[in-house]
């Protein structure tokens, strides 16, 4: 099957760590939860950060070597390629922080989960430059109010940045029926991005999900299901001729 966009049709991708499965980064749902026997909540929450500090900064240090360690896969290329060929009507929702996506050249992205390679203040926000691993030695402060410096992540119990959700939910409402709306790699089980499929489909898209075992509960409120590795289908999918 081939997705053959005319010159109406936007496109909107959602993705999750099925797309960087390919890479060898771990998806969040295939393993069992913990971390070097914590719990990923203490590890990736407001309140393991204030109880740990260097215990956090170890994990996404280790992250952050990890996503340095890899590079993107065909499944990046292949929604790179569609955006350059869509420009403006294109637009890519990522749950992922890795950051490859932007290595295999895509611009217009929204990072609704925050960045692996950022890092800002707990009190004042001021964004911190220093993308080093935090592995040992002190940790990061702020130089302007000397707080701690956190990962630039969103944690469980933490809100997304409303100024991204604007931006996806606008794209939805102004392309209207001329959507496709491709979610690819999730298990569509954290939202309120497992609720986008809901606001395209309301408003006329044409909706899709690419999984290697798609949710089936997830599954069911999609047009088309298409079973399989990101990397071998959208090379296909999106082949522009
Ligand atoms: P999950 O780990 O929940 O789901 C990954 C999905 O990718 C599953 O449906 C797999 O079947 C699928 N998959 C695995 N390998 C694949 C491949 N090669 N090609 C295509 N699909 C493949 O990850 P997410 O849905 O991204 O949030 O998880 C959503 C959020 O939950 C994450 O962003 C994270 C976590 O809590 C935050 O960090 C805020």
């Amino acid at each position: 099957m081939r997705f053959e966009p005319t010159a109406e049709t936007r496109v909107l991708v959602l993705t999750g760590a099925g797309v960087s499965a390919e890479s060898g980064v771990p998806t969040f749902r295939g393993s069992d939860g913990l971390w070097e026997g914590h719990r990923i909540e203490a590890v990736a929450s407001p309140e393991g950060f204030a109880a740990d500090p260097r215990t956090v900064w170890r994990f996404y240090g280790l992250r952050r070597q990890g996503a340095l360690a890899v590079s993107p896969n065909a499944g990046h290329r292949a929604i790179a390629a569609l955006e350059a060929r869509l420009g403006d009507r294109f637009l890519l929702a990522t749950q992922n922080v890795d950051g490859l996506h932007r290595r295999a050249g895509s611009e217009r992205v929204v990072a609704i989960h925050g960045e692996l390679f950022k890092s800002r203040c707990v009190r004042c926000s001021r964004p911190f430059d220093d993308d080093a691993t935090w592995l040992e030695g002190p940790l990061p402060t702020c130089a302007d109010c000397g707080a701690a410096v956190r990962p630039h992540i969103v944690w469980f119990g933490e809100g997304l940045d409303p100024s991204h959700l604007e931006r996806v939910a606008d794209f939805i409402v102004d392309a209207g029926p001329m959507l496709h709306f491709f979610a690819i790699g999730t298990s569509g089980q954290v939202y309120p991005a497992a609720g986008l499929v809901d606001a395209a489909r309301s408003s006329g898209a044409t909706t899709w999900l690419i999984d290697l075992d798609p949710d089936e509960g997830y599954a069911t409120r999609f047009e088309h299901v298409l079973r399989g590795r990101s990397g071998e289908v959208l090379p296909r999918l999106f082949a522009a001729d």
